[in-house]
């Protein structure tokens, strides 16, 4: 199977023909997970880049363990996705107590000037260090002033982009919320894998930080979505929260983040939609969501009332006052709608394009460029008075020779819907 390491216009090209080549759109997804997942060798990598930077951070901080978090290890990650740290220091804080230190770190956090500051100037220490000393680190940038603090670095010799975050729990307990998510259900995964790759070759997603809609975003969509299913295949925040134990239960920052750790005591619902169905559905069902008044919510497991007029609300599962997608303009947001209605109506269109041997067809017809990709560079009235998208128009052509009038035209309703 050919792994490719990013997803630059030659390695979609290269998937696309690959899935073309499988028989089911079923197969399809399957393949894709299988080719974009992060194989062990680069997951030890990563681990190896946290044990690095732990003997940098080491010399101030003893005690500290550097964590990988987000899709390094919550079972989501495509080749060549940034690894995402936190140092821990946790290690501290009980030495110092056990010590019976009056001075110990989490006093001083509690009694400094504010949590917030001591965390930018622990990170600006370490970021100096490895910008000094880490081997390979290259491009270091102290981000103090985002939301949740960071440093950022490149490191060379494994090419992977690094964010090191500190007490950033509630992170990596969503973390660990996707993860068993991921667990519950395969198809959980492939549909995740396959959303975010279509987002990706869109340019729905980007690496770059803006107005889009982040993979955390996107996997979000994809939990509620599955959420939504008769029966549902996966369970709600809630749920998993009531099948918490006393071990489970985790508080942090005020926030109750409790959910069951033994998967065991989950019981799943017959539920018997294929890939292909999910994927269709998926498409009809953001392509038709009321974002305009309803918020996401996969605590709840039903949409609520959106409680601020930003584009896209998705609530955020721990930090329930916040909204993970705040930074989506309407322009992406509408891009969004749009594509999942193309991609609705050209999954439809299978059985003829697979018919036409130089076409791809099912989830490989997704990848191919749309009007809606060009978005970011033309104003949204432009776009208005636009045709409809050349792909769509050559597609309706060569379904009006294949297949008829009548399927080109019942399509073409439904795209428009
Ligand atoms: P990332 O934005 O790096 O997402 O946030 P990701 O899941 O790792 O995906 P890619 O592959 O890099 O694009 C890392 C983690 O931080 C938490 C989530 O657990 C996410 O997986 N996070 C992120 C939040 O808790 N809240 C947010 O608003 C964003
Ligand atoms: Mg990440």
């Amino acid at each position: 199977m050919p792994k490719f390491k990013e997803q630059s216009p030659a390695s979609i090209s290269k998937i696309t023909q690959l899935l073309s080549e499988q028989d089911s759109i079923d197969e399809q997804l399957q393949c894709l997970t299988e080719t974009l997942q992060l194989t062990e060798e680069n997951v030890s990598l990563r681990f190896l880049v946290c044990s690095l930077l732990r003997d940098i951070a080491g010399a101030y901080f003893p005690e500290c363990i550097i964590r990988p978090f987000g899709s390094s290890v919550n079972s989501f990650g495509k080749l060549g996705c940034d690894v995402d740290m936190i140092l821990d220091l946790n290690g501290i804080y009980a030495t110092s107590q056990k010590k019976g230190s009056a001075l110990s770190l989490e006093y001083q956090v509690k009694r400094g000037a504010s949590e917030r500051a001591v965390t930018q100037s622990i990170l600006s220490v370490i970021g100096k260090c490895v910008d000094q000393f880490g081997p390979g680190c290259v491009g270091v940038q102290n981000i103090l002033q985002a939301r949740c603090p960071l440093v950022r670095f490149a490191h060379q010799p494994t090419g992977f982009q690094c964010d090191l975050t500190a007490n950033n729990r509630v992170a990596m307990k969503s973390s660990e919320l996707l993860f068993l998510y991921g667990q519950l259900d395969p198809r959980v995964r492939h549909l995740v894998f396959s959303v975010r790759c279509w987002a990706r070759a869109h340019s729905i997603t980007s690496s770059i930080p803006g107005a889009w809609i982040t993979n955390f975003s996107l996997t979000l969509l994809v939990v509620f979505f599955l959420q939504q299913r008769n029966p549902p295949i996966l369970p709600t925040l809630d749920q998993l929260k009531e099948l918490a134990g006393p071990s489970d239960k985790c508080v942090i920052e005020g926030n109750d983040c409790t959910i069951v750790s033994d998967l065991r005591k989950i019981t799943l619902q017959q539920n018997t939609d294929t890939l292909e169905e999910l994927l269709q559905e998926f498409f009809e069902f953001y392509g038709n969501f009321p974002f305009n008044k309803a918020s996401i919510n996969i605590r709840k497991g039903k949409e609520q009332t959106k409680p601020e007029t930003t584009a896209l609300y998705i609530q955020n599962p721990f930090e329930t006052t916040l909204n993970i997608s705040k930074n989506v303009n309407a322009t992406q947001l509408e891009r969004f709608v749009a594509l999942c209605r193309e991609s609705a109506w050209l999954l439809q269109q299978k059985e003829i394009l697979k018919q036409s041997s130089d076409s791809p067809w099912g989830f490989a017809a997704l990848l191919l460029p749309s009007v809606t990709s060009g978005a970011g560079v033309k104003s949204r009235r432009k776009r208005k008075l636009e045709p409809a998208s050349s792909r769509i128009k050559n597609l309706l052509d060569s379904l009006k020779i294949k297949g008829g009038e009548t399927v080109a035209e019942k399509g073409s309703t439904n795209a428009r819907r």
